[in-house]
This record gives C-alpha cells, structure tokens and sequence, in this order.
C-alpha cells in the first residue's frame, strides 16, 4: 500500500459496483477498507491519478472503431464529490470546457481514439481475440496526460443516459454494423449541438443501506417538463403504485440547449418527485454551466 504514497485508492473487484472503490489519504482507512473486501475478492491498490474524469465509449467491430461523445459522471453520493462512491449520481455531455485543454471536443475524441481506442483493438486483434461491441474508456486528464484509469465491455451508468440523448444517427444501425463487421461503411455517429444533463434520484441510505419499497410519486408530472424523459433503474409497481426497489431509482435525464438550461429542467422535474428519504446532487453539471 506504500508503494503510490498517500492519497490512497483501494479498489474491490467490479462486482462492487463501484462501490468498493476508497480514495483517501488516511493509510488506516485505506488498510481498513482492503480488510473489508479481503474475504470477498482480490483488493488492487492504484496510483491516484489526479485531474478531472471523462468517459468516451467506442464502438468496435473488431476492426473499425468509432467514438461517441464524451460525458463526465459524479461517482460522490453529496455535492461537492464528498460523501461515498457510488455506482454514479449524475451525469452530463457534451464537455465544453475540453475546448480549452485539446483545442476542441473533436480533437480531444480524435486524441484519445488515436492514443487509447484504436491499439487496444489493434492489439486485441492480433492476439486472436477481437474486440466487438461497446469499449469503454474511463479516462483521468492528469497534468501529464490523458490517462485510463479503467476499460469496461459495456456501456457507462449514468453516461449513457446523456449520451443516448444527443445521438442523432440511428442506434441500432451502429450496433448492428459493429456486430457484423461494417462500422468502416457506415457514417460517424453524429450528435446535436444539445446539452444533456442526468440527475439520479437515490433511496435513503444509498449507497450503504438502501431503504427499498417506498412510494414514488410525481413522475408523470416531472416527465411532462418540457426536454425531460425519466430512465427507471430500479422502480416496480406493487399494487398500482410505482415504488424503489434499489439504490439509485431512477434518472431524470434532460435536454437543452446548453448546459444551464439542461440543468433547469432537470431540476424542475426532480422537485415534483416525491421519494420519502430519496436524495440527489444539487451540483450535476454545475460548474461546467458556468
Ligand atoms: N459510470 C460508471 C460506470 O458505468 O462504470
């Protein structure tokens, strides 16, 4: 654990959810928390890499690979990034202020698909194992450069809910393509000049001990907010009446023309919501809005 120095990243397998990840500069609680997952899983201490996290998911049909544009989520259950990680609270696209690190979203998509997407498929590649479907990249922009911090084989929970929401080309077709090996034929996914913001609405006691079976109310009304869909994560009906059944319940993903105006209706849409004890971030997407 000494190895980085402080602070501390400790990292239970994935099947935590996100949840068994720690960062701290408290070596106590870092040995802690490894003690905590030990009897489960192996526990990975990491060098903490410093600067902001930008998710960027690529299709790949083993071959081609064509990016999507970037989202940024908040892994903090409280404003501020305090509070515990989550499996996400929130999350928004595009990033305007990438502009003025890499010149540009483009150049930065073009950077990364360059430097990170396209050897990992290269490489996947030539060891017989071709990689077909969603790649993930987690990235971290460190003072010394673009950095993975993690790949996933699947698409990224909130991200998507504000990537999907500014995608233009057909979905299905894109998938298709990746799945039967024409992604190079096909045109570059395009976006609109939208902004999207998602807002998690979470149980009380999320993420340690989440409180389940409790009514939610206000959906209809929160879904009529002009530009505001509602994703449901973990809802059921249980006689007529739409209840938690999880952690994070479900998103209110909004559209607008920039950033503040997302933000607006997203948050318009959650004060209709009723949840006894539920709680989200007031801070999704905040300084990125200016
Ligand atoms: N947003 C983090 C994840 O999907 O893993």
């Amino acid at each position: 654990i000494d190895e980085f120095g402080a602070p501390y990243v400790v990292k239970a397998d994935g099947l935590a959810a996100g949840k068994g990840v720690i960062v701290t500069s408290d070596r106590e609680a870092a040995l802690a928390h490894a003690d905590t997952y030990l009897p489960s899983g192996p526990v990975l201490v990491e060098e903490f890499l410093a600067g902001p996290e930008v998710s960027l998911f690529f299709l790949s049909d083993g071959d081609t690979v064509r990016a999507l544009s970037p989202a940024q989520d908040f892994k903090r259950a409280l404003d501020g990034d305090e509070g515990p990680n989550t499996g996400g609270m929130g999350a928004y696209s595009p990033l305007p202020w990438l502009g003025e690190r890499f010149g540009g979203e483009d150049a930065f998509v073009a950077q990364v698909t360059a430097e990170v997407a396209e050897p990992v498929i290269r490489q996947l590649d030539a060891e017989g194992t071709p990689f077909i479907g969603l790649l993930y990249a987690g990235l971290i922009l460190t003072e010394s450069g673009v950095k993975v911090i993690e790949f996933n084989a699947r698409f990224g929970d909130p991200e998507t809910q504000v990537v999907l929401a500014r995608l233009r080309s057909p979905l299905s077709r894109l998938l298709l393509a990746a799945a039967s090996g024409t992604l190079e034929s096909e045109p570059a996914p395009e976006f609109s000049a939208d902004a999207a913001v998602t807002v998690v609405l979470a149980s009380e006691g999320y993420p340690e001990a989440p409180q389940t079976g409790r009514a939610i109310e206000g959906t209809d009304a929160a879904a009529s907010v002009d530009g505001v869909h509602l994703a449901h994560a973990a809802t059921a009906t249980a006689d007529g009446a739409l209840v938690a059944t999880g952690g994070r319940v479900l998103n209110v993903v909004a559209v607008g023309a920039d950033l503040a105006d997302a933000r607006e209706r997203a948050y318009t849409a959650l004060e209709r919501i009723t949840l006894e004890g539920g709680h989200y971030r007031r801070d999704i997407a905040a300084r990125a809005a200016g």
